[in-house]
């Protein structure tokens, strides 16, 4: 949102109605925008909305709001689950689910798009191939923009998911150890969620192969926002003692050069035989599509969170969206 900035201290007051107002008009482009008060208070308000998100209660805080999804690249949970959630609060959506078909294929630059998104909605969801992509639509917007995936940017509410899962399953999130597997260099969502568990002082340990390890910009910004970093190459060791296995598929298509993408396909597969080395608690998690980096006879076993993880996206993302656009005193959505 253009020119947005932050209440000063709005965060460190007790009160939950003081909290839950803190996001109103806000964007979230990187899970950096929140703090941790403001993730704790997003997860406690999805965890009451899960009757809603199921269908079993009825709510419409949104009604007559209307949310944006600008979708320039292949989405079937985020987009889906984001218009099940403003369904799910009483708002309608727009809808851009194929970029093709859209005026930027005559030559309109993607700022002036969302501009004039902004004066037909609400709120803006953006998904884009390029990192600092939902930067820009913030500057671009006078509405709320929330970043869906930029590139091997940020996927800031899929790491309130991701959080909401392992909240649910371990009632805490705090001295949890944290597996993070897979291509943590052009993965998004291990970018966003690496960063949020540093917050929750986790312990997390990074497998990946050599060619796809966590940059090391944030490998230390993780460490100074106070996780403890290890890597362990070895998927057998890095899993004993850890609470969760958060798998990632390789982004095949962030890779520059096709050989270097097959030189890693297929270097990772989490079976029951893998498991047998973790705690019998142990959680396995991925923010899906998986593409054969999980065997299907994991999904029958207690260890598979993944499809959990995938229903808490409607939840979660239905308190955020209600955070952001909670109407204030004088009317408007968002405003
Ligand atoms: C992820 C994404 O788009 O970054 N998917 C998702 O949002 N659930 C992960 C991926 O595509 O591998």
């Amino acid at each position: 949102m253009a020119g947005a900035t932050r209440p000063a201290g709005f965060h460190t007051g007790p009160l939950l109605a003081a909290r839950t107002m803190a996001l109103r008009g806000r964007d979230v482009v990187s899970i950096r925008d929140l703090a941790r008060e403001e993730i704790e208070a997003v997860l406690a308000e999805a965890e009451k909305m899960v009757p809603f998100a199921e269908g079993t209660k009825a709510t419409r805080p949104l009604d007559g709001a209307i949310v944006a999804m600008a979708f320039f690249e292949p989405s079937t949970r985020t987009r889906l689950s984001f218009e099940a959630a403003v369904h799910r609060l009483g708002g309608s959506c727009l809808t851009i689910a194929d970029a093709g078909a859209t005026s930027l294929r005559k030559g309109e630059s993607l700022y002036d798009t969302i501009r004039m998104l902004s004066s037909y909605a609400d709120a803006i969801v953006i998904r884009h191939p390029s990192e600092g992509a939902a930067a820009l639509a913030a500057r671009a917007s006078d509405r709320p923009v929330i970043n869906a995936g930029d590139g091997s940017g940020q996927h800031p509410t899929q790491t309130l998911l991701d959080l909401a899962t392992m909240r649910e399953a371990f009632g805490t999130l705090t001295g949890l150890k944290v597996v993070l597997l897979g291509d943590l260099k052009y993965g998004r969502t291990v970018h966003s969620l690496a960063y949020a568990l540093g917050g929750f002082g986790s312990e997390i340990v990074l497998t990946s192969p050599p060619a796809l390890r966590l940059p090391d910009e944030y490998r230390e910004e993780v460490r100074r926002h106070g996780a403890k970093i290890v890597e362990e190459p070895d998927v057998r060791r890095a899993i004993k003692d850890a609470d969760v296995l958060y798998v990632t598929r390789i982004q095949k298509e962030r890779f520059a050069d096709e050989a270097e993408y097959r030189a890693v396909a297929g270097s990772y597969r989490v079976d029951r035989a893998l498991l047998d080395a973790g705690k019998s608690r142990l959680i396995v998690m991925h923010p899906l599509p998986r593409a054969g980096e999980i065997a299907p006879e994991v999904d029958s076993t207690p260890h598979a969170a993944y499809f959990r993880q995938a229903f808490l996206a409607v939840p979660v993302r239905m308190a955020l969206l209600r955070q952001i656009l909670a109407s204030g005193r004088r009317g408007g959505f968002g405003r």
